[in-house]
């Protein structure tokens, strides 16, 4: 089912926004396409769009029950989501409860070593400079974000973690690192915007205890590890025994 919809205003790598009648909303197509590695990396995974966009819906409400403000309205389908318009901050924000990835290629910290209190990374979001690493000084130097909306950012960061690490821990999966994205609103609002998802997320399934089969994230599509579409639907399957189902809002 496809919602009626207005002009397409962008197509991402993973998502098309589309205009509706109401200004300050957008709708959001979740697509199958998988891009990793600066979408140098690419395919096409059957039913990636309808598990991410689902997966997405329920943690939004889980976080707006904490009392956590995102651009979520309600689903529209399937594979779309009804969303408050905002204007993104370029930036990838990222939190790491666990060394793994870019980190430990960076630094000599082992894989695996718990982070305490999480680590705030920010990356400029620019395809162009492959998202590279900021520093706070860089971020206020580009002036993408002045200093109480870097400590606010931060603090929303927080408040993700603090909610989603003992939500995923109750259903057996550890909350390894995630990468949120900020708008802003018409109004100013700060909102969480774009998706939570095993794309931008990475989950480690606490009832495995090999290395590879207890990936259950984009990284089993970058290391070429297979049963990708699998993992993110054992995902949803367990955020669904222990969420109720989104609101649908066409
Ligand atoms: N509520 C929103 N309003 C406007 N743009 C949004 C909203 N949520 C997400 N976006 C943007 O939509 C775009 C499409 O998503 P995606 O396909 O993931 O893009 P990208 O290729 O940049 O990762 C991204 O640039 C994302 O920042
Ligand atoms: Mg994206």
């Amino acid at each position: 089912m496809m919602p009626d919809h207005g002009e397409l205003l962008y197509e991402g790598k993973a998502k098309r926004i589309y205009a509706v009648t109401n200004p300050d909303q957008v709708l959001v197509e979740f697509k199958n396409d998988a891009t990793a590695f600066n979408a140098q990396k690419k395919a096409q995974l059957a039913d990636k769009g309808r598990l991410n966009c689902q997966i997405s819906a329920r943690l939004f409400e889980l976080l707006e029950t904490a009392g956590i403000p995102s651009h979520y309205v309600g689903l529209a389908g399937e594979t779309w989501m009804l969303v408050k318009r905002v204007e993104i901050i370029p930036l990838e924000v990222v939190l790491r409860n666990i060394a793994t990835g870019s980190l430990c290629r960076q630094t000599p910290i082992a894989e695996g070593t718990p982070i305490s209190p999480a680590l705030f990374d920010l990356y400029f979001k620019d395809d162009a400079l492959a998202d590279p690493l900021l520093t706070e000084a860089r971020v206020r130097l580009l002036g993408v974000a002045d200093e109480s909306q870097l400590s606010a950012i931060e603090q929303l960061a927080r408040r993700v973690n603090a909610a989603l690490s003992p939500f995923f821990e109750g259903i057996g999966l550890q909350l390894v690192d995630f990468k949120l994205e900020l708008g802003i609103t018409s109004s100013g609002e700060l909102l969480l915007a774009d998706e939570i998802s095993p794309d931008t997320c990475r989950l480690w399934d606490l009832n495995s205890t090999d290395a590879k089969d207890r990936i259950l994230d984009k990284d089993r599509f970058r290391k070429d590890l297979g049963g990708v579409m699998e993992a993110y639907g054992e995902v949803l399957k367990r955020v669904q025994a222990s969420t109720s189902n989104p609101r649908n809002c066409m």
